[in-house]
């Protein structure tokens, strides 16, 4: 398709799949973030995507399918592992990682044999898709290295007028970021954490291990999953991790009650993001908060780092790579 001059917003699941079956980029909510899909078997929309995210081509790309028993149409095989975690966990919160089908294009796993494969739960991602009928490659809908996007009106801030269309439904999603498990090799490893928590893959897959992030000057020379090599998360303004609340320095006057923000036409110099009541709000508030902070023109954000257990593990991780504290 031809670049538009600026992008579609429609609620239609059935145009959204047309223009991914014409070749389209398309972003469209799912339970975690907003996605920004591609027909992975379409090489020259696949292109079009990387670039128009800005994203390393070494960045493999999740695909994206409406349910289990569509798998052989990215995946040449589904291990004994994958498919338990599949059973166990999908439609959901999770990535497996398999060897790849020839029919998805060698630019969305960036020349590596495996594929990531994942079936969202979101009721419109999973109408696309099956209006779509192709498998599709879905990576946030952010442009690279920014925080993702979990509304439609934060991916048209990073992506108007170079993606075709936005499905632009409000939606309550969870915030982060699949769990991505390799499952095309043994023992079955978390490349990335997420909803789905490493003890419930366990619970699983006994044998099941954390791959561990790699501190910054540490990284092995061949990450296993190699998106996570590059910077990911980041806002413009500095990003500060504190532990307890009493390290926080005292909110802005006039501050939003959760966040520490104010209005942009009185920018503060810094902001406060705070646990909240839940994990489970925190973690969704998490990446709007960064935007709303670089919007109001903040220079440095005071994050308080969330409970190490259950999906505060996963929101530690993308609160340590928004710091700049892994690669
Ligand atoms: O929740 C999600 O997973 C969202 C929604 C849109 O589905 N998608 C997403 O995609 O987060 P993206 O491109 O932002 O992140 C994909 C991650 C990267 O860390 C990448 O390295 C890893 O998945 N990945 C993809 N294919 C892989 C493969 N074959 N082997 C290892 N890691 C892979
Ligand atoms: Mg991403």
């Amino acid at each position: 398709m031809a670049s538009r001059a600026s992008t579609e917003r429609t609620t239609s699941p059935r145009r959204a799949a047309e223009i991914l079956r014409a070749g389209g980029l398309v972003a469209f909510p799912t339970e975690t973030v907003f996605g920004l899909g591609v027909d992975a078997t379409d090489a020259a929309a696949v292109n079009r995507l990387f670039a128009a995210k800005g994203r390393p081509g070494d960045n493999p790309l999740i695909v994206h399918l409406p349910d289990i028993d569509s798998w052989p149409q990215a995946a040449a095989s589904l291990t004994p592992d994958g498919e338990a975690l599949l059973r166990a966990f999908a439609p959901g919160p999770l990535t497996v990682v398999l060897p790849k089908a020839a029919a998805i294009s060698p630019l969305v796993t960036a020349g590596l044999e495996t594929v990531g494969v994942r079936v969202p739960a979101h009721p419109i991602a999973v109408a696309i898709l099956r209006l779509a009928g192709v498998p599709v490659a879905a990576p946030s809908a952010n442009r690279s290295g920014r925080p993702s996007g979990t509304t439609w009106r934060s991916v048209l801030e990073d992506l108007d007028g170079r993606i075709d269309a936005v499905v632009s439904h409000d939606t309550d999603a969870i915030g982060l970021e699949s769990t991505v498990v390799d499952c095309a090799a043994a023992p079955a490893t978390v490349l990335r954490s997420g909803a789905i928590t490493l003890e419930q893959i366990q619970s699983v897959l006994p044998a099941a291990r954390a791959a561990g992030a790699a501190p910054v000057h540490e990284s092995p020379a061949q990450p296993k999953s190699p998106g996570l090599a590059h910077p990911h998360y980041q806002p413009q303004a500095t990003v500060r991790l504190v532990n307890g609340s009493d390290e926080l320095p005292a909110d802005p006057p006039g501050r939003c009650a959760y966040c520490g923000l104010r209005p942009a036409t009185d920018p503060p110099s810094f902001a406060v993001h705070r646990v909240h009541e839940s994990v489970e709000q925190y973690a969704a508030a998490f990446y709007e908060f960064l935007r709303e902070a670089d919007r109001c023109g903040v220079a440095v954000v005071y994050v308080q780092r969330a409970p190490a257990s259950g999906l505060g593990a996963a929101l530690r991780d993308r609160q340590r790579r928004a710091a700049g504290l892994v690669e």
